[in-house]
C-alpha cells in the first residue's frame, strides 16, 4: 500500500481508502452488517488507514458500523466523517426528502444543508457518540450551505481542532470560490469531489488547484458505484431503494459501452495481473491532484481486492494509453442521471 500526506496536517493515508456509504445501506438498497462490519475490517488489514463515512450513510447507521468495526483497532485508522447534512432541524437550505432507502418526494426525513456554529455541535456530539471515539481525524462539510457564511462555519470547526475533537478540516462538493472563501479562515487539508474516469471535471480547477495548494484530493465514486469493476451485467438485479435501478449508466446499451471500453484495458490488467477494478483505482491515483481514492465496498472479497491495488505502479505510456482509451469513448457514455 502507498501512502500520501493528507494535506499538512501530518496524517498520512493510504492512497487507496474504504468508503462506507453502501454501507449504510440507504440509496443501495439495503445492508449486511456483519458482512460491513468484515469489509472493513479486511481493508485495514490489507494496509487501508483511511476510512470515509458520513452521518448521512443510512442516518446514523454507517457510523455505527465503523465505530463498531474499528473497536480496538482505532490507532490503525485515519478516521472521517461530515457534516453538513441534517435531519435533526428544518433549517439551512432544503436538499431533499427520503425515506430509509433513499430519496423521495413523500420521504419523512427532510434533510436540509446546513453549517451554523450551534448545529456544528450538535453533529460533532453525535458522531462521536456513534463512532464510540474521542477524535475524528478528518472533519469534512459534506454539502455546501448557501445560508451561513462560510467564515462562521469554518471558526466553528477550527474551535473543534483547538479542543481536541477534530485533527483535520476538509470539505466536499464545493466550487473553487468556496474552497478558497475557507482557506482565507484556515487550514483545509483535504477535498473530497466525484472523480472517476466518467467524470473528469474537476481536472479543470479543483484538482490542480489542490495539489498547488497541499490539499489532499479524495476522488469519490471512483468506480461509478461498480460500474468500473467490469463486473455488473445487464442481469444483475438490485434492491429497491438501490440508486442504481435509475441510474442511467446502468442500462443495457451505456453498460455495453462500458464493457467495450473497460475490454480495451486488458492488455495492461493482464500485464500487471491485476483485476480491471484495480487498474481503475490506480490510474485514478495516478491523475496529477488526486492523491487519494475513495473506494466503496460493503462485501469482503471487494474490500480486499480492492485494497490490493493501493500497490500498482502504472508507466507514462500505460497511462497515456488508457487515458487514450477513455478519450475515445468520451460523451458515448451517458452522465449518471
Ligand atoms: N462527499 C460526497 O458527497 C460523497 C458522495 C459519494 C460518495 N462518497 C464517498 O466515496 C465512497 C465511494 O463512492 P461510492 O460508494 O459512491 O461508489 P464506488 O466506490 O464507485 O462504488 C462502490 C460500489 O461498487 C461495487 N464494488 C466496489 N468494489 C468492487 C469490486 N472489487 N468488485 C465488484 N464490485 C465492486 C460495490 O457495489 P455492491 O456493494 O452493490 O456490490 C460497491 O458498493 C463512498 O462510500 C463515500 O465514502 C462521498
Amino acid at each position: 500500500m502507498k501512502f500520501r500526506e493528507l494535506g499538512i496536517s501530518g496524517l498520512k493515508a493510504s492512497v487507496v481508502a474504504l468508503g462506507a456509504w453502501a454501507i449504510g445501506g440507504w440509496m443501495w438498497g439495503k445492508t449486511d452488517k456483519q458482512a460491513a462490519i468484515k469489509a472493513i475490517q479486511i481493508s485495514i488489514e490489507h494496509g487501508i488507514n483511511l476510512i470515509d463515512t458520513a452521518p448521512a450513510y443510512g442516518f446514523g447507521n454507517s457510523e455505527k458500523i465503523v465505530g463498531e468495526a474499528i473497536r480496538g483497532r482505532r490507532d490503525k485508522v485515519i478516521l472521517a466523517t461530515k457534516l453538513g447534512l441534517v435531519w435533526h432541524i428544518q433549517q439551512g437550505k432544503f436538499f431533499f426528502a427520503s425515506n430509509e432507502k433513499g430519496p423521495s418526494d413523500d420521504g419523512e426525513l427532510k434533510i436540509y444543508k446546513y453549517l451554523s456554529p450551534k448545529s456544528i455541535r450538535y453533529e460533532i456530539e453525535n458522531s462521536l457518540r456513534r463512532l464510540g471515539v474521542e477524535t475524528i481525524d478528518l472533519y469534512q462539510t459534506h454539502w455546501q450551505d448557501p445560508t451561513t457564511p462560510i467564515v462562521d462555519s469554518m471558526a466553528e470547526l477550527l474551535k473543534l481542532k483547538e479542543e481536541g475533537k477534530i485533527r483535520a478540516i476538509g470539505v466536499c462538493n464545493v466550487t473553487l470560490e468556496q474552497l478558497k472563501e475557507y482557506r482565507k479562515v484556515g487550514i483545509v487539508d483535504a477535498d473530497q469531489e466525484k472523480y472517476s474516469m466518467l467524470d473528469r471535471e474537476h481536472e479543470a480547477d479543483l484538482l490542480p488547484f489542490c495539489q498547488k495548494n497541499k490539499i489532499a484530493f479524495l476522488a469519490y465514486s471512483p468506480l461509478a458505484h461498480g460500474l468500473l469493476t467490469g463486473k455488473i451485467s445487464p442481469e444483475r438485479k438490485y434492491d429497491e431503494g438501490d440508486q442504481r435501478l435509475s441510474n442511467k449508466r446502468y442500462k443495457p446499451e451505456a453498460l455495453n459501452t462500458v464493457k467495450q471500453m473497460l475490454d480495451e484495458f486488458n492488455p495492461i490488467s493482464e500485464e500487471h495481473s491485476v483485476s480491471i477494478a484495480q487498474l481503475v483505482i490506480a490510474w485514478t491515483y495516478h491523475q496529477p491532484g488526486c492523491s487519494h481514492v475513495l473506494v466503496g465496498a460493503r462485501k469482503p472479497q471487494h474490500a480486499a481486492e480492492n485494497a490490493l491495488a493501493g500497490d500498482i505502479h502504472l508507466s507514462n505510456a500505460e497511462l497515456t494509453i488508457i487515458s487514450k482509451i477513455i478519450e475515445k469513448y468520451e460523451g458515448k457514455i451517458p452522465s449518471k442521471k
